[in-house]
C-alpha cells in the first residue's frame, strides 16, 4: 500500500527527516512513536503528500501504486481527495458547518452526486454513534463527538489509507480508548489501512506494527 525508501527533509539547514525507509501493507495498523521534534508530524505530512520530500535522487514514494514523485500538483490534489484521509488533534472541522455537511465536503470536492454523498455521510455518521447529531455545529459538539466527525469525514470518500497524528491527543481517556476501538473495527470491518502518529503508548502497542522514530529516522 505505502513503499517509502530514502525519505529526507530538510528545513533550511535543518536536516529533520534523515532516509526513512517504511514499507507498509493493506489493512495494517501502524503506529509510529517517538520524542518531540523527532521527526514524525513531518514524515505523516510527506507521507500523506502534503508536503514535498526533500530532492534526492534516490527517493521514493510510492501510495497504492502510485509514483507521488511523478504527480503534477492537480494530479496530487485529486489523489489525496479520492485515495487520503486525515484525522488531526484538533479535529480541524469547519466552524459554520454541520456535521453532515462537514462529512459531506470531502465528497462533494469529489463531485459526487449530493443525494449519494448524504446518504453515505449519514451511514458513516451512523456507523460512528451521531445519528442523532447530523445537524450540530462543531461548537455544539463534544470533543470526542468532534473527533468522530472528523473519522466519518476522513472515510466519506472510501480512501486507500488514513493517516492520523494524535488523534487521540486531545480526548479523555474513555473518549480516546472509544476512538482507538474504532480504529481496530474500521479496520476489521473494511480492512482499512491506518497510520497513527501517537504518545499514547496503549493505542501504540495495539498497533500491528509500531515503529519508533528517532532523530529523524525509523529504528525499530
Ligand atoms: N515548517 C518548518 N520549518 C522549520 N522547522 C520545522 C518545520 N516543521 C517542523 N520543523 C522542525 O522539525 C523538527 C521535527 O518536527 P515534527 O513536527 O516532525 O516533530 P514531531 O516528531 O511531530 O514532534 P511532536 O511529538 O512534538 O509533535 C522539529 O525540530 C521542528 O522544530
Ligand atoms: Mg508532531
Amino acid at each position: 500500500m505505502i513503499k517509502a525508501s530514502n525519505i529526507h527533509k530538510n528545513y533550511g539547514d535543518l536536516h529533520v527527516l534523515k532516509g526513512v525507509d517504511l514499507h507498509i501493507k493493506k489493512g495494517e495498523v501502524i503506529s509510529i512513536v517517538g520524542a518531540s521534534g523527532a521527526g514524525k508530524t513531518t514524515l505523516l505530512q510527506i507521507l500523506g503528500t502534503l508536503d514535498h520530500i526533500t530532492e534526492s535522487k534516490e527517493s521514493s514514494l510510492f501510495i497504492n501504486e502510485s509514483n507521488i514523485n511523478q504527480l503534477s500538483q492537480k494530479q496530487l490534489s485529486k489523489f489525496r481527495n479520492e485515495q487520503l484521509g486525515f484525522i488531526f488533534q484538533f479535529h480541524q472541522l469547519l466552524p459554520e458547518f454541520t456535521a453532515l455537511e462537514n462529512v459531506c465536503i470531502p465528497a462533494f470536492i469529489k463531485k459526487t452526486p449530493k443525494a449519494e454523498v448524504e446518504k453515505r455521510a449519514k451511514e458513516l455518521l451512523d456507523f460512528l454513534g451521531l445519528a442523532h447529531r447530523y445537524d450540530h455545529k462543531p461548537s455544539e459538539l463534544s470533543g470526542g463527538e468532534q473527533q468522530r466527525v472528523a473519522v466519518a469525514r476522513a472515510l466519506v470518500n472510501n480512501p486507500k489509507v488514513i493517516f492520523a497524528d494524535e488523534p487521540s491527543g486531545n480526548l479523555d481517556s474513555e473518549a480516546a480508548e472509544n476512538l482507538h476501538q474504532l480504529f481496530f473495527k474500521l479496520r476489521d470491518e473494511f480492512g482499512q489501512t491506518f497510520v497513527i502518529v501517537t504518545h499514547n503508548q496503549e493505542l501504540a502497542n495495539m498497533a500491528d506494527r509500531k515503529l519508533v522514530m528517532v532523530d529523524g529516522k525509523i529504528v525499530g
